[in-house]
């Protein structure tokens, strides 16, 4: 198998925390053993949670131990996309992940149904954007969503980031359909001096 590997920058260094908390919620770089069976059950297999995904729901837990290697993988090498799983009172309740170039990010994240609704991801995702805008070298994050998908724009928008345009037949949204659907593109940027 090809493995590609590089070493961390600076930024990234600063940027992937191997464990942070907010007051809620505790972030920790997946564990394919621990996450691998309450993710599946949790929100791998559930259709209403990846409508809106680029991945089709998992049809067994094996499927999910595949995808958390990979992500462990991508760790350890520092390439592709990092999530970092997500607890609430120990329960393992979703994924906040990033893709890193360099002075740009692109987030993405899930939770389970059951955690919808409370907050979790708006407290998530604005710690993380405060975190990530402050280090230095980092300009930038972004996020691509579903026109039809407005509790993630809702909570981009609490978060301060701003619709920056819509990205015309961009994405192949699997579970939508076979052909690019337009695509939402989001940003927030650092305020400071760059
Ligand atoms: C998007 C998602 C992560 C949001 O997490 P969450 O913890 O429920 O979000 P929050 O509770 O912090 O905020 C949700 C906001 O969206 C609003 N909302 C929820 N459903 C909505 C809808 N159908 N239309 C408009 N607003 C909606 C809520 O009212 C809330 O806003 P408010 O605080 O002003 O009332 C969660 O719904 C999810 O996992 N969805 C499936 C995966 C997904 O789509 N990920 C994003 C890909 S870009």
């Amino acid at each position: 198998m090809l493995t590609l590997s590089r070493e961390p920058d600076d930024a990234e260094v600063a940027l992937f925390r191997p464990e942070w908390s907010t007051a809620r919620l505790d972030f920790s770089r997946p564990d394919t053993m621990r996450d691998g069976a309450p993710m599946f059950r949790g929100w791998a297999q559930d259709p209403e949670v990846s409508r809106y995904l680029l991945w089709t729901p998992h049809s067994g837990v094996d499927e999910t131990y595949l995808f958390l290697a990979r992500c462990e993988h991508a760790w350890r090498e520092h390439v592709g996309h990092r999530p970092w799983s997500i607890r609430a009172g120990g329960q393992l309740i979703g994924m906040l992940g990033v893709d890193y170039f360099e002075h740009r990010l692109v987030v993405g994240y899930v939770l389970t149904r059951s955690a919808w609704g409370q907050g979790y991801l708006t407290e998530a995702l604005s710690a993380f954007s405060e975190h990530a805008l402050a280090v230095p070298g980092i300009t930038r994050i972004e996020a691509h969503v579903h026109p039809d998908n407005p509790a993630s724009g809702r909570v981009l928008g609490k978060c301060g980031y701003v619709v920056e345009g819509r990205l015309r037949r961009h994405t192949v949204f699997p579970n939508v359909s076979e052909r690019p659907s337009d695509v939402d593109l989001f940003a927030r940027i650092s305020t400071g001096d760059w």
